[in-house]
């Protein structure tokens, strides 16, 4: 590692976030996430981690989560996080996360997390089968992943704003139990794509876990594939190519042309004033392609190289783990554990 990684004498601000690797990436998590994170490169010390512990709090194949570890960080490199400028590492490759989620776990009131929208959400679908206990602890391991590396952002989509309040409450709690240890992390959350709807049912965010998958478009569909959903995106039974809150399917629609073009919503009601929908469609689905086509072509040409892919897991983690240590021997410390030696 260059010294420029050398976090010690560091005066950047940190920024730390996740996704999960459940699947394939989707566009919810490219504009309302990973493209943002790439804004951060130049003037942050940045952390962009996997976390695959958070993919098995619902039922999972572990064969496919390997593979889905690879796509997803070959997915994060395609989408611009330049592996020489950023830390990018495996959650279950560091010590911490969990010895971290414990302490705060043992802070954390049961009550705040039974409140969480996502863990209502999912624990009460009914595909789920089985709710584990580590879905209801998932936002405090959330918390962790955060805190083990003292963010001071944290930038995500609108659907993790209340993960990142606990958050907030957790380092806020463990500084006044045990004397000030935490920053207290801010939470930036994107002006535009920070929730991309399902295109089969707009009242939902676009989820990997959507049962009607065509609602969903993942950054690795093919043209074809991606022509064909926003072709079949719902929309309603007006004209009007307009973004209020009675017109989600085409609100939607207007949100994701706004973020793969970088034009505002309101230029592009103007611009497509008068436009049938199957022929707005049209122009969505040719500008989502082309904001897709350099992202899949990166990809194409590093998504099966394993060693790769190992080494830079490999150098990503060993800077990860370092901070992770320091702060979890000063957490031990300040909890009352007898410092074990490595
Ligand atoms: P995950 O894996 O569901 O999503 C990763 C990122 O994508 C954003 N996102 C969306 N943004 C806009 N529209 C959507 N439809 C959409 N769907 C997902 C998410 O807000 C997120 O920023 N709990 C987290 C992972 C996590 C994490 C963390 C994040 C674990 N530890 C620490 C930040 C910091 C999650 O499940 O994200």
């Amino acid at each position: 590692m260059t010294p420029f990684f050398n976090m010690s004498d560091s005066p950047r601000k940190t920024v730390l976030t996740c996704a999960q690797p459940t699947g394939n990436l989707h566009l919810g998590n490219y504009f309302g996430a990973v493209r943002n994170w790439t804004s951060y490169l130049d003037d942050h010390e940045c952390f962009f981690g996997i976390v695959d512990q958070h993919a098995i709090t619902t039922p999972y194949v572990p064969a496919e989560l390997r593979q889905s570890v690879y796509r997803t960080l070959a997915l994060y490199i395609s989408c611009g996080l330049d592996p020489s400028r950023c830390h990018l590492f495996l959650q279950s490759q560091i010590t911490g996360h969990t010895e971290l989620a414990w302490i705060l776990g043992c802070l954390c009131p049961l009550g705040q997390l039974e409140r969480m929208t996502q863990f209502k959400e999912k624990s009460q679908r009914e595909d789920v089968g089985f709710v584990g206990a580590g879905l209801l602890f998932y936002p405090v391991l959330m918390a962790a992943d955060i805190l083990l590396y003292n963010a001071d952002v944290v930038p995500v989509g609108e659907d993790q704003k209340q993960h990142l309040e606990l958050c907030r409450d957790l380092a806020i709690k463990f500084n006044a139990t045990y004397s000030n240890t935490f920053r207290v992390p801010d939470v930036a959350i994107p002006k535009a794509g920070a929730r991309i709807r399902s295109l089969q049912s707009p009242d939902k965010k676009m989820s990997k876990s959507d049962p009607n998958q065509s609602g969903c478009v993942y950054l690795l569909d093919p043209p074809e594939v991606i022509r064909k959903k926003i072709m079949s995106a719902v929309t309603d039974s007006s004209r009007e190519i307009r973004a209020s809150a009675e017109k989600p399917g085409i609100t939607n629609l207007l949100n994701i042309l706004s973020a793969s073009t970088g034009q505002t919503v309101e230029a592009l009601e103007a611009a497509h004033d008068g436009l049938a929908y199957g022929e707005f469609k049209a122009v969505v689905a040719d500008a989502v392609i082309a904001c897709l086509a350099p992202i899949q072509a990166r990809f194409a040409e590093i998504g099966e190289d394993r060693s790769y892919l190992d080494n830079v897991l490999k150098e990503g983690s060993e800077v990860a783990q370092k901070r992770a240590y320091r702060l979890l021997s000063k957490v031990y410390r300040k909890a009352g554990f007898i410092e074990r030696s490595r």
